[in-house]
């Protein structure tokens, strides 16, 4: 066994290989380390530029967003390949928020539940919509980010997200 670190979140993986893509935030596999010679990004103390907290408070909304809605979701649907699927984003996107908030230096947020559709070709099609919109913005973030870090961060998001999109046109 081995034990790999993931650069976005800081979690652990313990393994005979890397696995694909992290377990808990999703985060492409180039950015999973073995341990020694990681550097997660939520180790990085420096003081942020303005834009780049403005950035990642509306990431923190976001995320926290996205999560109440997977979660809801999670709980409409009559399949329980679809029920998982959703309880799987839910997790990733609160994952997503936890990180945001270490590199905010910032106590998390409290989570408000959303309303969704009882349907899941609704919930499919406004997944797709959110997923969209978060990858969009997270490319902006990106190009707005002056620390190294954050770059990395909003890089590596905007690829999660979109996996996100993928998965759901695969299974609609
Ligand atoms: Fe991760
Ligand atoms: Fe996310």
């Amino acid at each position: 066994m081995n034990l790999y670190i993931c650069e976005i979140c800081g979690d652990a993986h313990i393994g005979t290989e890397k696995p694909s893509d992290c377990p808990f935030c999703g985060a492409r596999n180039n950015f999973i380390k073995p341990a020694h010679a990681a550097e997660p990004i939520t180790n990085i103390k420096v003081k942020l530029s303005e834009i780049s907290k403005k950035n990642l408070r509306e990431t923190l909304d976001l995320e926290i967003k996205a999560n109440a809605i997977y979660t809801c979701m999670a709980g409409k649907s009559k399949d329980y390949k679809i029920q998982k699927m959703y309880k799987r984003l839910a997790k990733v996107e609160l994952e997503h928020a936890i990180i945001a908030t270490k590199l905010l230096g910032i106590e998390m947020s409290e989570i408000k539940s959303e309303m969704c559709s009882d349907e899941d070709a609704d919930n499919f099609q406004r997944t797709i919509e959110l997923e969209d919109h978060a990858a969009n913005l997270y490319k902006k973030f990106a190009g707005e980010a002056t620390e190294g870090h954050i770059r990395k961060f909003f890089g590596a998001l905007m690829q999660v997200e979109q996996g996100h999109i993928e998965l759901i046109e695969k299974i609609k």
